[in-house]
């Protein structure tokens, strides 16, 4: 058996890559590409032809991040390899996560080309996010959660005391809930959650904090507030029993529905 000649060997190797591989001329001005394999063509939607002799940064866009772009330029500049995790655009205008591994090639004396490798790592990116969502969000209403709402909490509370101001807390306990699930069987309770959060949303500002702290208890905190935070807590505590009072529709009936709200202040009530 005959084996291929070393050139021939890498080319077929370079071209069964599922890498994206780029080959640039560092000796030439703004480094045009010279080579891309297959990989590259199938992970930007671009030809071969259509890229030779252009900078990279063509696969740049509104949404790519500065600070990824002058890290790649300062690896170049400085003749170092370089990672980044960058957003790019496909032929298409489709959007992917890049990421690049910059490498040098010298001849001995100077570098003479860089080699990048892409990966499309959207799936990993999206699958990173998810966890990060789910460790601060109920999956239910898409609310904070109880952990969230502990870091979010010793943060409005140091802000507002920097200022004088103070943080009120509304604490709410759905009347019954536990009736309506037995009746109506879970897929109703997890809809009338969701109708509450929504609800409840219309009367916070974005700057406060409604938050699902599990079953069918929510958290509002006010931050920020003033003065009074125990008078305008007692005030949210009445819009929240107003946006309520009309009966939810669940499951074709409709349904009443009241809560419990206990009230505190920051500082006021701090131990
Ligand atoms: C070999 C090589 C491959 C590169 N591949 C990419 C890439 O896939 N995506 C990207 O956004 N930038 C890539 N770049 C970076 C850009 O070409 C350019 O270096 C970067 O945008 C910083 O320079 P600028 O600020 O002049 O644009 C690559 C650079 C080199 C040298």
């Amino acid at each position: 058996m005959r084996n291929l000649p070393d050139l021939l060997m890498r080319d077929a190797a370079l071209a069964a890559a599922t890498n994206g591989i780029v080959i640039v001329d560092a000796t030439q001005p703004d480094l045009p590409i010279v080579y891309v394999n297959q990989g590259f063509e199938r992970l930007a939607g671009y030809r071969a032809d259509e890229v030779l002799g252009r900078n990279c940064r063509f696969l740049q866009g509104a949404d790519t991040d500065p600070l990824a772009i002058v890290e790649m330029r300062t690896a170049v500049a400085e003749g170092r390899g370089a990672k980044v995790v960058l957003r790019n655009y496909r032929k298409d205008g489709s959007p992917f996560w890049n990421e690049v591994v910059l490498s040098p090639v010298t001849d001995g004396e100077r570098i003479v080309n860089y080699i990048g490798v892409q990966l499309d790592v959207t799936e990993r990116r999206q699958a990173e996010e998810q966890v990060r969502f789910l460790a601060y969000h109920d999956p239910l209403t898409g609310l904070a959660n109880r952990a969230r709402v502990e870091e979010r909490l010793a943060d409005a509370i140091r802000d507002a005391g920097r200022v004088g101001h103070q943080v009120a807390l509304l604490y709410l306990h759905l009347d019954h809930f536990k009736d309506i699930n037995d009746r109506f069987g879970h897929g109703a309770g997890d809809e009338l959650l969701r109708q509450v959060t929504e609800r409840l949303t219309g009367i916070v500002r974005p700057r406060d904090l409604l938050a699902r702290q599990g079953g069918d208890e929510f958290l509002i905190a006010l931050c920020d507030v003033p003065a009074d935070a125990a008078a305008v807590a007692a005030e949210v505590a009445e819009r929240v029993t107003e946006t309520l009072r009309p009966a939810f529709l669940i499951a074709g009936e409709a349904l009443e529905l009241s809560a419990s709200v206990g009230v505190s202040a920051y500082p006021d009530d701090a131990a």
